[in-house]
């Protein structure tokens, strides 16, 4: 099997014969042989392992036939590095044993040690890269993402604490930006340094603020992460989350590759609120997967033919998998994806 690099081209906007395709949350959750692997191991527990976190990245690779793979790992993982002790809690998601409440709290935190710290990933990207046929996706959590977990403690639906500090302290609210947005940085780069073929940054919760205060509050961090990547060849994507279609007009100063879209904007309407500069990536609502394989076709006709409209777009979801997804209906959705593509852009 030839290496396959159409995830790669359509993040540099080439023309490409088939569509890639890959999903956010890919590893897998629907997949028997994961559960078992879970069965024995925590999430933190199979990222210390580089041969098994190589091996659960590689299981949705050869089940669902993507052409990209997304390290197993998470958001989460490298704030331990800085001071924060963290769980993930089954059916919860992450919880955070002591909470960032002051000042004193962002102060403490320190600066990620490459070689201390991040080992057991380089292993793991080493490995994969060495036998993927396919590009390997890392991928880190941008500041506000992250910073809702370390302020609210657990998962949060209004974010009350996390814009509180925001409004009410800001200077803290900027130290903890610079801190975070130093992580991602030295992260990622460790990252691409260990053959990772691209990168992106998650900041799935960030649509919870108004486009001024997304602006004034957070923007300047994720163009400064952006800013300290660009000259490195590797595609950086910039996944803005759930509910992010008011923001895409002011990415202009991010020096992105691709964004990803969430369902509640078009492909095209998304295309012309972000301009011809990124590739684009997206959208369908993931929990189509509880329609019948008609009903997902049908949706997806509409999103690939909207993408094939100019070079730079990549099939994937508007928000990660659920648990309880179909392992047989995303492997139909990929092949479906990867035959309708290549047929509309042969035509
Ligand atoms: O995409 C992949 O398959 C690669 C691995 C990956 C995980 N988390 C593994 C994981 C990635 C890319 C993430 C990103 C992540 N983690 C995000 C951003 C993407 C998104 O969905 O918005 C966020 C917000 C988190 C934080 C997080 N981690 C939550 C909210 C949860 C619990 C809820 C849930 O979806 O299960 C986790 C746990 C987690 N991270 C699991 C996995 C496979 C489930 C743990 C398990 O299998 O028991």
């Amino acid at each position: 099997m030839s290496y396959n690099d159409t995830f790669i081209k359509a993040c540099k906007k080439q023309e490409v014969d088939t569509l890639p395709v890959w999903y956010m949350r890919q590893a897998g959750r629907y997949d028997p042989a994961y559960r078992k692997i879970k069965e024995k191991y925590s999430l933190l527990e199979i990222c210390q392992q580089p041969e098994l976190a190589a091996e659960v990245t590689l299981l949705p690779v050869h089940k669902v036939g993507v052409d990209a793979a997304i390290l197993y790992s998470d958001i989460m993982n490298p704030v331990a590095s800085i001071g924060i002790d963290f769980d993930i809690v089954k059916n919860i998601g992450p919880v955070i044993h002591n909470p960032i409440k002051s000042s004193a709290d962002v102060e403490r935190l320190r600066p990620i040690q490459v070689e201390k710290d991040l080992s057991h990933i380089i292993k793991t990207i080493e490995i994969l890269v060495g036998e993927l046929q396919v590009p390997l996706i890392t991928f880190a959590g941008a500041p506000f993402t992250i910073a809702s977990y370390l302020i609210e403690g657990k998962p949060s639906k209004s974010y009350i604490r996390t814009k509180e500090l925001m409004y009410n302290e800001p200077a803290v609210w900027f130290k903890l930006m610079d801190k975070l947005g130093d992580m991602v940085i030295t992260y990622l780069k460790a990252h691409i340094a260990a053959g990772a073929k691209a990168v992106q940054l998650f900041d799935s919760w960030v649509g919870a603020l108004s486009p001024k205060d997304f602006q004034y509050y957070v923007l300047p961090t994720i163009t400064r992460i952006f800013a300290e990547l660009k000259h490195l060849e590797q595609p950086k994507v910039y996944f803005p989350g759930v509910s992010s279609g008011e923001l895409l007009p002011h990415l202009q100063q991010v020096a992105a590759d691709v964004i990803g879209l969430d369902w509640r904007v078009s492909i095209a309407e998304g295309r012309q609120r972000l301009g011809s500069r990124f590739a684009v990536q997206g959208n369908m609502d993931p929990y189509i997967l509880t329609a019948p394989m008609s009903v997902i076709k049908e949706q997806a006709k509409v999103i690939i033919d909207q993408g094939i409209k100019e070079p730079g777009y990549i099939f994937n979801f508007g928000h990660g998998l659920f648990p309880e997804a179909s392992i047989d209906k995303l492997h139909e959705l990929t092949e479906f994806v990867h035959s309708y593509s290549t047929a509309a852009i042969a035509a």
